[in-house]
């Protein structure tokens, strides 16, 4: 993966996007930022820049398109994508990765495909791309932004925590259908770091 290759597939991505300039926007926000928290994190760069682009590649499709594509495609539909098809975009996005933008790398596609939800045990290039999608530069709706942009660079895991804490609050106050992945990925994160306190507690009780 070198640069001409980044250079034409962002090409692509803006051909795909151009009736969407807000949108191709967002993706080359979260393609810089998953090229800065890889070079925080010691995650190769062109292989995180790449998984940014092509993060939202299926988001340009109405509702009734994601639930006829994923059918199309054998795609698994849950329950909360049924009732709300826009969260089919991270799937499928995943599938056009690899068949239309001939992406073969398993990592980058996985990325894409829990952008939105993360995982519990989530690769750090996986972390990178989920986070990438909340601070990029070009967001300016969530409460707790400055905070978590620079968490961030500092600790990727708590960062991790708060996007999916505040996520779960936003969806339940408004009443907004909730994906359990989601759930299990900020249980997952929760007791990560209090597992990591409670060692450095002991580790201090030893001293
Ligand atoms: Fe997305
Ligand atoms: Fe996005």
């Amino acid at each position: 993966m070198d640069n001409a290759y980044v250079q034409a597939l962002r090409k692509e991505v803006k051909k795909a996007f151009k009736n969407n300039k807000a949108r191709y926007w967002h993706t080359i926000g979260v393609a810089n930022t998953c090229a800065c928290l890889a070079m925080r994190y010691g995650v190769d760069m062109e292989r995180a820049f790449v998984a940014g682009l092509l993060h939202d590649c299926a988001k340009c499709y109405s509702d009734q398109e994601l639930l006829k594509a994923c059918e199309n495609y054998s795609i698994d539909i849950s329950p909360s994508e049924n009732v709300s098809p826009y969260l089919l975009h991270a799937k499928l996005g995943a599938y056009y990765a690899r068949t239309l933008y001939g992406i073969d790398d398993d990592e980058i596609c996985s990325a894409i495909r829990y952008h939105s939800t993360g995982r519990p045990g989530m690769t750090r290039l996986e972390e990178i791309v989920f986070i990438a999608d909340y601070i990029e530069p070009f967001r300016d709706k969530a409460d707790n932004l400055d905070e978590v942009r620079k968490i961030a660079f500092e600790d990727i895991t708590e960062a991790i925590y708060r996007v999916t804490n505040s996520t779960l609050d936003y969806l339940k106050k408004n009443n907004n259908p909730i994906d359990s992945m989601t759930e299990e990925t900020c249980k997952y994160y929760s007791a990560l770091l209090k597992a990591r306190s409670n060692n450095s507690e002991t580790e201090e009780n030893n001293v």
